[in-house]
């Protein structure tokens, strides 16, 4: 019996492709839900023409009750049974009324080397800060904004010349190969840490 697998997006959802096309053939997990807190994220589209169910629990009826939200969310969860958990570019803070219900099967993936650059604007803070060496980070999610047990990391360089836009695209082709593979040995029950190349 597959694992069953839910995906959380707000955007476009480029991860959470990688993550549906990688669960195939003798991949223990299977995409059950995607779910996204805005109706317009691109990703629903990619969701459903690869035959994934899609919902939406918009944030914005919660204004200002972020645990009104996460009652919705754990609701429509629920309803999917998930083994696991991806947030993939979900933009939403989650609080412990949401963490607390799903310890333990929850991963994200964060666009920095953790515990560098946690929160936003990852590529500028390092370009900023003159790094020459950039990434990615999957993580279990605590209540602790990106800084859960890590379960894999993804280095790219720096290039001179590199604008926040140039470089995030190098990372997130990065991203694209952590996360499957991240989420495969989740699956299986390895937490060790995987570091790309
Ligand atoms: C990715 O860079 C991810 O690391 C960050 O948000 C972006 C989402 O990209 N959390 P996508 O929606 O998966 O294309």
């Amino acid at each position: 019996m597959s694992l069953r697998v839910a995906i959380l997006i707000s955007g476009g959802g480029s991860n959470m492709v990688s993550l549906v096309d990688s669960m195939t053939v003798d991949h223990p997990a299977r995409p059950v839900l995607v779910i996204s807190n805005t109706a317009d994220a691109g990703g629903l589209a990619k969701a459903e023409a690869r035959g994934v169910a899609t919902a939406v629990v918009d944030h914005r009826p919660h204004k200002g009750d972020r645990q009104a939200f996460e009652t919705e969310l754990n609701a429509v969860l629920e309803a999917a049974r998930p083994d696991i958990i991806c947030h993939a570019g979900f933009m939403r803070i989650l609080t412990a009324h949401y963490v607390d219900h799903w310890q333990g099967k929850m991963l994200n993936i964060h666009p920095s080397l953790l515990p560098k650059y946690p929160g936003l604007n990852t590529h500028a803070r390092a370009l900023d800060a003159g790094d020459t060496i950039a990434g990615c980070t999957v993580h279990e999610v605590t209540t602790e904004l990106d800084a859960g047990p890590m379960l894999g990391q993804a280095k790219v360089p720096v290039m001179d010349g590199d604008t926040p836009d140039t470089l995030a695209a190098r990372v997130l082709a990065m991203e694209h190969q952590l996360y499957p593979a991240v989420l495969r040995r989740f699956a299986i029950g390895d937490r060790s840490l995987l570091n790309l190349p």
